[in-house]
């Protein structure tokens, strides 16, 4: 069987994302609804199937994987399951998308169990605003946590920061200036049309990277690299800083050219995009053909010419994407 994983556009999928829970501790305004309800456990893939999963890509030459959720870290014994995929054979990078609450507990563990990046969201340096845009989320803990991991020794830790207008893009200097004293990489995302979250109209609040752009740089100089970290972040340097500034741009700069991803939802679905539902039933392959990777290999294989083009996301408000977020951790 070959080993490498190519869809119709001759695009390499090298990365996989994988969500190991849609539950989270946090309910971020653009990302959840308030009243949010979650999978009964059997609906979820279970550890074992999600080391399989994640075997059967590392095999076929998949060589970056990212956790998600939910909240990566609600998952019971996500340590193990670190553990468990951080000693694949052929796996160069492998990270973790996490809101942070949970790294005061989890950080050494992880790092421990092979762990290399963590991005962690902050969309905010306003305890109340904080609260506000998370509807739960305590920033104190978020910082420590993000503390705790750098001593923990984690590298390059990255924040995440979703920029909403009237929300929260005042503070995109501060979130700058925090990044930098903490020495930490700062990317800037704009906000998807997915689920109906209800909260607030996305039409009103868009900001486009261009906009974050211009108000960062009324107070710093920001360079432009071709530095990647294999994902969709356009990343920039400042003179005096070893702290990257990023943007992620699916509005106003389509990246999908260069996709090299593909998603694995809670449920087991692999999703050929974000902004799309092409998918195929992993779930019911691993559930027939229990821990057979051949079999589940070849259902990726053949899921390759699904992958579409790019996604149509639009701006205008309306939901183009009825999953919410959290099925895909983004
Ligand atoms: P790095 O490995 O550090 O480059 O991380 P990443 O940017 O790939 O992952 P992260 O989980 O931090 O995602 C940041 C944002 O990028 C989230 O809002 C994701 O939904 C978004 N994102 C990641 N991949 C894609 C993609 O293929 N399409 C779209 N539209 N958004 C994406
Ligand atoms: N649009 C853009 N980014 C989002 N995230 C969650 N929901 C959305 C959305 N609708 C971000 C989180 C986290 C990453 C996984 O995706 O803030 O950083
Ligand atoms: Fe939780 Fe992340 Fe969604 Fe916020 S964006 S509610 S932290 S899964």
């Amino acid at each position: 069987m070959t080993d490498e994983l190519i869809d119709d556009f001759g695009r390499r999928v090298s990365y996989v994302r994988i969500s190991v829970t849609d539950r989270c501790d946090f309910r971020c305004v653009y990302c959840m609804s308030e009243e949010m309800t979650f999978l009964p456990r059997e609906q979820v893939l279970t550890l074992e199937e999600l080391g399989l999963v994640a075997r059967a890509f590392t095999e076929l030459g998949v060589e970056k994987i990212r956790l998600t959720g939910g909240e990566p870290l609600v998952r019971r014994d996500i340590d193990r399951l670190v553990a468990d995929m951080g000693a694949l054979p052929g796996l160069k990078d492998f990270a973790m998308t996490t809101n942070g609450a949970g790294l005061g507990k989890y950080a050494s563990r992880l790092r421990e169990g092979g762990l290399q990046r963590l991005n962690i969201s902050i969309d905010s340096l306003d305890p109340e605003r904080f609260r506000r845009l998370t509807r739960t989320g305590d920033l104190n803990k978020v910082i420590d946590g993000m503390r705790a991991a750098r001593e923990a020794g984690f590298e390059r830790i990255k924040l995440n920061a979703v920029i909403l207008k009237g929300r929260n893009d005042d503070e995109v200097t501060s979130l700058v200036e925090f990044a930098r004293q903490e020495g930490v990489d700062i990317s800037f995302i704009e906000e998807m049309p997915l689920g109906d979250v209800s909260d607030h109209s996305r039409a009103e609040t868009y900001c486009s990277s261009d906009e974050v752009q211009a108000l960062i740089e009324q107070h710093y100089e920001l360079i432009p690299t071709a530095e990647t970290t294999l994902g969709p972040s356009r990343y920039f340097r400042m003179p005096d800083s070893e702290s990257r500034v990023g943007f992620i741009s699916p509005h106003s700069h389509n990246f999908c050219a260069s996709c090299n991803r593909v998603r694995v939802t809670v449920e087991g679905r692999l999703l050929l995009c974000l902004g799309n539902e092409h998918s195929v039933d992993l779930r019911a392959v691993l559930r027939r053909h229990p821990g057979n990777i051949e079999e589940l290999k070849k259902a990726i294989v053949a899921a390759m010419p699904l992958k579409p083009e790019r996604h149509h996301f639009t701006t205008d408000g309306d939901v183009q994407v009825v999953r919410f977020m959290n099925m895909t951790g983004g």
